[in-house]
């Protein structure tokens, strides 16, 4: 394979704010750094946090570039001093600190994974940042054991699509929330048992259907009044773990259930951790995940792919919370 075209087309955030917009321009190609590949990028992963990158509201980690993207997939063309795990050629996707909304993109090798098998290349993409997230606050975070219930919140945005499958696909028990009855219809294809929450109080949903035991484990993106509610529909010794505070980063709260039930309150951010922490996250996903993505049991669910130049419509889709599972824009 050829090298890098320098320079390459990139997004690049023309006014960071409110109403930013993303326009494509010619920007130096990256060099792989020691312990890094570089990828021709086939395909980039839209995420939260591209929006609050853009709106200024979210730098990236130091040492990570100021342009947006934190995943990719596509084909290794380069390699740097001492990668041992991947030669150019080698089709892969990668979690990223940045720099993904571009035809090159450099990768530490720790964060990078293997297309599997009866993927495309394509939506490849729509795998790294959803698995990484959906594995390390389930497993290592929430410690969910077998047979376990668990409740996932925005059960059809690409992190829950992901985890709904994820435990489904281990044997658990899925309760996941959702706005309309297309979305719940969705995570019902999924393997869910789906709560509508503009028609249904999730709390006393999941109490009746597990006899008012509460589930043991919730995986909670919405944070606001669902960290009271959570607390309710939790069983004892349950863990509530929250990745994002979508509904609200502030709330009132009566803490008595904490100590009633045994809970555990949790919530992590994964984009800074260091390269030896997503490394050990990407081993447990080859070992545990990937076997059932290449089974057929666990898919990327990518609800549209738009071209580079289109990464405003794409944003403003995402924006628009119409979308089921994850948005990709194509090289
Ligand atoms: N901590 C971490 O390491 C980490 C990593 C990755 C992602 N995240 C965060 O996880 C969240 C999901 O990421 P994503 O990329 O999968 O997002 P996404 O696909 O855009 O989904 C966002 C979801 O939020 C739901 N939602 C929005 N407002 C809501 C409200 N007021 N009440 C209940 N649900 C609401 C929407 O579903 P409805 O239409 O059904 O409401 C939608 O499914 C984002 O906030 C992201 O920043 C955190």
């Amino acid at each position: 394979m050829q090298g890098p075209q320098n320079p390459m087309k990139a997004i690049v955030v023309e006014n960071p704010g409110k109403d930013y917009r993303l326009v494509v321009a010619d920007i130096p190609a990256p060099k792989p750094k020691a312990g890094e590949v570089l990828i021709k990028v086939s395909a980039a992963g839209l995420n939260h946090a591209d929006m609050t990158q853009a709106e200024g509201r979210y730098p990236p980690p130091p040492g990570a570039p100021d342009t947006l993207g934190m995943e990719v997939s596509g084909e290794i063309a380069e390699v740097g001093v001492g990668v041992t795990q991947y030669t150019p050629g080698d089709k892969v996707c990668a979690l990223l600190g940045g720099g993904g909304y571009a035809e090159y993109a450099a990768a530490s090798e720790k964060c990078v994974l293997p297309v599997p098998k009866g993927v495309s290349l394509v939506d490849a993409a729509a795998l790294p940042e959803v698995h990484f997230t959906v594995w390390t606050n389930l497993m290592d975070s929430a410690r969910l054991k077998p047979g376990e219930t668990v409740l996932i919140h925005g059960g059809t945005s690409g992190i829950g699509t992901a985890a709904i499958q994820l435990c489904t696909a281990r044997g658990h028990t899925v309760f996941s929330t959702a706005a309309t009855k297309d979305k719940c219809a969705a995570i019902e294809n999924l393997g869910g048992h789906a709560i509508n929450y503009k028609e249904q109080d999730f709390v006393e949903a999941v109490r009746k259907a597990t006899g008012d035991k509460g589930v043991n484990v919730i995986l909670d993106m919405v944070g606001g009044d669902y960290i009271q509610r959570n607390m309710s529909a939790a069983a004892i010794w349950g863990r509530i773990v929250n990745i994002a505070y979508i509904g609200g980063m502030q709330a009132t709260v009566n803490f008595a259930p904490m100590l009633m039930k045994r809970l555990s309150l949790l919530a992590t951010t994964l984009r800074a951790r260091s390269n030896d922490e997503k490394g050990a996250i990407r081993d447990a996903l080859l070992k545990e995940v990937w076997p059932l993505i290449d089974a057929g049991k666990i898919k990327p669910i990518v609800d549209s792919t738009f071209p580079l130049a289109d990464a405003q419509k794409a944003h403003a889709r995402m924006r628009s919370s119409g979308h089921i599972g994850k948005l990709l824009l194509t090289m």
